[in-house]
């Protein structure tokens, strides 16, 4: 399973670039607003740090527009996978960019239906949002297993991208479902590493060796 980062704050991608962790990143208008910065400008630099597919999302509501602005941010960097939404319009800029040999990632996505069509409109990544789904009372990981389903039974290659992540759980069951990607917070995304047994061992180790007055010279 692929792991990006949902960020637009380039720090905190840059030092989980460094670990080595980072497969991609995504940015939608609202992680633009906290980054404080211009679109193409941190689209840009994002797009140096990383090499996987970088998401930036369109403004527009109308096909026409949606694709202009979509081949102005495709225009960015190579690995730029543009954003639409998933209404009728942005399935048409999805059909329009997708056959002009640009990825596209679908995003909005709430059902399986809705995923059903973006595959057929050719995007390369579906993005369905988990945790506003749990926000609801509704079951965000049953869409991201009944969408899988969906998408072997016809061999859609469209990548299966689960957002809205909210917990270390998320990734967890999102990678036993079979999710291609999950697109992660900063801080969930680090956060994955902790065990409180891992470190409590950690400390007894290191207690016990420091009584051996050894050094692995
Ligand atoms: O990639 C979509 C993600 O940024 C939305 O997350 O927590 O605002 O539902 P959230």
């Amino acid at each position: 399973m692929k792991f990006f980062v949902d960020s637009a704050e380039i720090d905190l991608i840059a030092e989980l670039a460094e670990i080595g962790i980072v497969d991609g990143v995504t940015t939608n208008p609202s992680l633009i607003l906290k980054s404080g910065r211009d679109i193409i400008e941190v689209t840009r630099e994002i797009c140096d740090l990383v090499s996987g597919p970088v998401s930036a999302e369109v403004t527009a509501l109308e096909a026409g527009e949606m694709i202009e602005q979509g081949r102005r941010l495709a225009g960015i960097a190579p690995n730029i996978a543009v954003k639409v939404p998933l209404t009728w319009e942005g399935l048409k800029a999805c059909r329009a960019l997708s056959g002009e040999g640009k990825m596209v990632n679908v995003t909005l996505c709430f059902s399986a239906n809705q995923a059903l069509l973006a595959a057929k409109a050719g995007a390369a990544f579906i993005s369905p949002f988990i945790g506003r789904l749990d926000d609801i009372n509704l079951d965000g990981l049953q869409l991201i297993a009944d969408i899988r389903q969906i998408y072997d039974n016809y061999r859609f290659e469209t990548e299966v991208l689960a957002a809205s992540i909210r917990s270390a759980n998320h990734v967890s069951e999102c990678a036993k479902i079979g999710a291609d990607i999950v697109t992660v917070p900063p801080a969930v995304l680090k956060g994955l590493v902790k065990h409180p047994l891992t470190d409590r061992g950690l400390d007894a180790f290191l207690r016990d060796w420091a009584k051996t007055g050894q050094k692995i010279a």
